[in-house]
């Protein structure tokens, strides 16, 4: 059903700590999406394997001074692409605007992202509900933006079998947890197929942290 807080510009609390900024990112898209694109020309998407021996659906690249990666010694961040052996691309300015601008109305002035993890979701890739904790300081909030195709965010609790809350996120639109909900489980349900407009047949997702 659409109401009030499904529109572009409206903001919506959906958690203690947490805020949904509705088409936040849309009057920056073409500069975020080229952005994209020069990052992953440099450090291509991947899809890299959990410390379980699972391939991700979901392929990642990273830009930043630190990127998160996982392969079977576990999940962590680093500063190299271990796919190219150099650092990860610097984070363009438009990315790093962005964020810092999210994380002000949100309510969490100061956020100095060090770390942009950029998820690329093709028709059937999902996410499985996490947690983010391979950062240092759970201070910081977390700032995820969503381009392209729709999909279901789920956002949970702090028990992964807490009840889950299902938010619809839409191209353009940027969510902001911390505090309270910094810990919070949290995932995204299948992409269904479709194609966007301007970013075609994929779901891309920023995801904003300090991670060192
Ligand atoms: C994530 O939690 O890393 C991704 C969230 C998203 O794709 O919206
Ligand atoms: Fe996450």
């Amino acid at each position: 059903m659409l109401d009030l807080f499904d529109l572009p510009g409206t903001e919506r609390r959906f958690a203690e700590g947490a805020v949904l900024l509705r088409g936040l990112a849309l009057p920056r898209e073409a500069e975020l999406l080229a952005a994209v694109e020069g990052v992953t020309a440099v450090s291509p998407f991947r899809h890299m394997v959990t410390p379980g021996g699972f391939t991700m659906s979901v392929a990642m690249s990273n830009c930043g001074a630190a990127g998160w990666i996982t392969d079977r010694r576990g999940y962590r961040y680093g500063a190299i692409d271990p796919e190219t052996g150099n650092p990860w691309p610097a984070m363009p300015d438009v990315f790093r605007a962005l964020a810092m601008n999210a994380a002000a109305r949100a309510g969490y002035p100061g956020f100095t992202p060090d770390a942009c993890l950029i998820n690329r979701y093709e028709p059937s890739a999902r996410m499985t509900l996490h947690q983010d904790k391979n950062e240092r300081d759970y201070a910081a909030p977390i700032v995820s933006v969503s381009l392209g195709l729709p999909a279901t965010f789920l956002f949970g609790g702090k028990e992964r079998s807490d009840k889950t809350l299902k938010l619809p996120l839409q191209h353009g639109d940027v969510a902001v947890w911390g505090g309270a909900s910094r810990m919070n489980f949290h995932g995204v349900n299948t992409v269904a197929d479709g194609v966007h407009p301007l970013v075609g047949r994929r779901r891309l997702n920023l995801t904003f942290r300090k991670a060192l």
